[in-house]
């Protein structure tokens, strides 16, 4: 019997791409149930579209600057993701908000990873917030996206304790640990038919792992 069809991944990123490599390492596996087709850039010169290349990944840089508007970069963003094919969108650390006609076009197939235990901590600067907030557990999570920013119905998180003596980079440090663990692992979910959306909410097959993942 022929191999069942993998989920064609695209991963978009603007800057160093550290999730994106470890998505890459984790397709590696013959076994893994999607392969990331084109890694793609709003930014030409971020350092990730360089280290795909490197891994032999189609890579494409579609500048934001050289558009009117959200709406212009957004149908070429689409058009390009639709020319190769993608069944699925990993955004990370993708930093351009898109347009609520983007994101209903890739309802229910496209994820992001943000750096917090959603729905704490939204927009940047998430481990200088968790600082403030005195929160004892911070971490990560991986959600569908909806047109309202970080939010979405969550696949899965994973956790960290917050010590005395941290400070946003020392946070940073260990939460981007558990991300590089956390997306392949979602993507795998996701891209198996483990993990499904029913309705707001995300179910998790029993077989599954249960979408939470600790750390100390
Ligand atoms: C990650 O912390 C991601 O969650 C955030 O931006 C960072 C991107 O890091 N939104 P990298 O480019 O994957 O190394």
């Amino acid at each position: 019997m022929a191999a069942a069809r993998k989920t064609r991944v695209a991963v978009l990123i603007s800057g160093r791409g550290s999730n994106m490599v470890a998505l890459l390492e984790a397709a590696k596996d013959p076994a893994f149930p999607a392969e990331i087709v084109l890694v793609l850039s709003n930014r030409p010169e971020a350092a990730g579209l360089a280290r795909a290349a490197a891994a032999g990944i189609p890579t494409q840089a579609i500048d934001h600057r050289a558009f009117a508007d959200r709406a212009g970069f957004d149908a070429a963003l689409d058009a390009a993701l639709r020319a190769a094919e993608i069944d699925l969108v990993c955004l990370a650390g993708f930093m351009r908000i898109l347009t609520t006609e983007f994101v209903a076009s890739w309802a229910g197939r496209m994820l992001n990873i943000h750096p917090s235990l959603l729905p704490l901590f939204k927009g940047t600067h998430t481990h200088r917030q968790a600082l403030d907030a005195g929160v004892r557990l911070h971490g990560c999570t991986v959600h569908f996206v909806v047109p309202e920013l970080d939010a979405g119905p969550i696949v899965a998180q994973a956790a960290i304790p917050v010590r005395q003596d941290d400070d946003p980079d020392s946070l940073a440090d260990r939460v981007i640990v558990q991300e590089r663990r956390l997306y392949p692992a979602v993507l795998a979910l996701v891209a198996g038919g483990r993990a499904r959306l029913e309705g707001e909410r995300v179910v998790i097959a029993d077989a599954a792992p249960d979408g939470a993942l600790f750390s100390v």
